[in-house]
């Protein structure tokens, strides 16, 4: 066997991943809350409840976990329907938790990264007609500006919205997020409203604490044309110009520019510090005349690719390394702001780990300026519409008893931060199935 190490720059920032709504537990006020009530809403009815029991104070042990296995940052997120519950009303104890949070980091010395919209919104600002109404983007600044002046002494990293393009198509094309509409037109109006809104409040940032870096999480997804048909390689690239490059380009130009419409928003043109990259898979795509609601596709997993435990995800490592070389077009620094598996028996994810850092390292190697990689996610929580059907922690979480289950991945993990790199040695340990694909007896050359 050929025995070596991929290492990673310096200062590489390791971590996990978290959002409000999954964790935190109790978040009652927002429209998630609401959507959970609903019948029908989420496989098998299930809510998030108590989640991870942040709010009542388990993101100390779970940040000691974290801090303990060699991990050096966090990103979380902070909820709008916490900090302004009604349209005048700011709730400072709501601000002072988050503040103990990531003075939480800083005394771990883990570097905190911020999102300030992972999908949720406060009831009172769904009943204004949410991001249907452009009057989100001036209330949306005003929450930011209050919150980033609240918590800038402990944070300079931000991320303005988390995925955008899914916030649009689950929302308003596919309709398994709140509102649940499906309307094309619709949904391009709320995607013009977040990218007017991020532009908003990365001036609002910027005015406030002038060293801020800000960006967006981009969920990027691969998608391949299923065979040489050309139409079948002409809805592929649909897809990818409208759901991974639409917010990115419109921030880099100012040009928002899709097939039914056209605007320019110049306002926002330049307006990205760095490109956050969420991956976690790739889809064959394949020409559909009479799919009207899947934007006439058909989408599937490649065959030879391992599917996760529900088939939600296939393990598709290549496309992360495309991902990258997508990302660097826009001249950004880039970091991983999510990338994980859905595994309850730890039976794929250590090889997802490994195959997909290894994809990662590649794309680096290029000279593709990654700062970054923060896993999803720290411990199990709610996923949305899949309820808790989907276990994607590196810790497994028993909902009854809040107890912590720690699954062999911490520990592939934890060596990986501490060693900045990717050994054979620890590959061979955790998962020896992915040694040939990284360390094939070729690298070692011949002579
Ligand atoms: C992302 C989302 C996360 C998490 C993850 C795994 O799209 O940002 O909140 O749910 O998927 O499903």
């Amino acid at each position: 066997m050929v025995k070596g190490t991929y290492y990673f720059p310096e200062g590489f920032l390791w971590g996990t991943a978290t959002a409000a709504h999954q964790v935190e537990g109790r978040s009652l006020n927002d429209t998630w809350h609401a959507w959970e009530e609903e019948e029908g809403r989420i496989l098998n009815g299930e809510k998030a409840g108590l989640a991870c029991d942040w709010w009542g104070g388990r993101w100390r042990e779970d940040f000691d976990r974290a801090q303990a296995t060699g991990q050096n940052a966090h990103r979380l997120s902070i909820a709008w329907s916490r900090i302004q519950p009604a349209p005048d009303v700011w709730d400072e104890d709501a601000l002072d938790r988050y503040r103990e949070m990531l003075m939480g980091l800083r005394d771990r010395k883990m570097t905190p990264m911020v999102t300030l919209h992972h999908f949720t919104d406060p009831i009172w600002v769904a009943e204004l007609g949410g991001w249907e109404n452009e009057a989100v983007v001036d209330l949306y600044a005003k929450f930011v500006h209050k919150s980033v002046r609240a918590l800038m002494p402990y944070c300079n990293l931000w991320v303005t919205i988390n995925e955008p393009n899914v916030f649009m198509v689950s929302g308003y094309l596919d309709g398994a997020f709140p509102p649940g509409k499906n309307d094309l037109n619709t949904a391009l109006l709320v995607m013009q409203n977040l990218i007017r809104a991020h532009g908003k409040a990365y001036d609002a940032i910027h005015d406030l604490q002038p060293q801020a870096r800000v960006g967006v999480a981009i969920n990027y997804r691969g998608f391949k044309p299923a065979s040489g048909w050309p139409f079948d390689g002409l809805a592929a690239k649909a897809l990818h110009t409208l759901f991974n490059d639409l917010f990115p380009r419109t921030t880099k130009d100012g040009v928002f520019n899709t097939i039914i419409k056209k605007e320019r928003i110049p306002e926002v043109a330049g307006k990205l510090d760095f490109l956050g990259l969420n991956y976690y898979s790739t889809d064959l795509v394949r020409f559909a005349p009479f799919a009207r609601q899947d934007m006439y596709t058909q989408r599937f997993y490649p065959e030879d690719a391992p599917q996760s435990e529900t088939g939600f995800i296939a393990h598709v490592p290549e496309g992360f390394e495309e991902c990258v070389r997508w990302g660097a077009q826009y001249g950004l620094p880039m970091i991983i702001t999510e990338n994980g598996v859905e595994d309850s028996q730890d039976d794929l994810r250590t090889r997802y780990l490994v195959e997909h850092l290894h994809a990662l390292w590649m794309a680096m190697n290029n000279n593709l300026p990654v700062e970054g990689y923060f896993h999803w996610s720290l411990v199990d929580n709610f996923e949305w519409e899949r309820g808790w059907s989907q276990r994607f922690g590196l810790w497994g979480l028993d909902l009854e008893t809040q107890a912590r289950i720690r699954r062999p991945s911490v520990d592939l993990y934890a060596e990986i931060c501490r060693l900045n790199g990717i050994s054979s040695a620890v590959v061979e340990k955790y998962a020896p199935e992915a040694l040939g694909r990284l360390f094939p007896d070729s690298l070692a050359g011949s002579d």
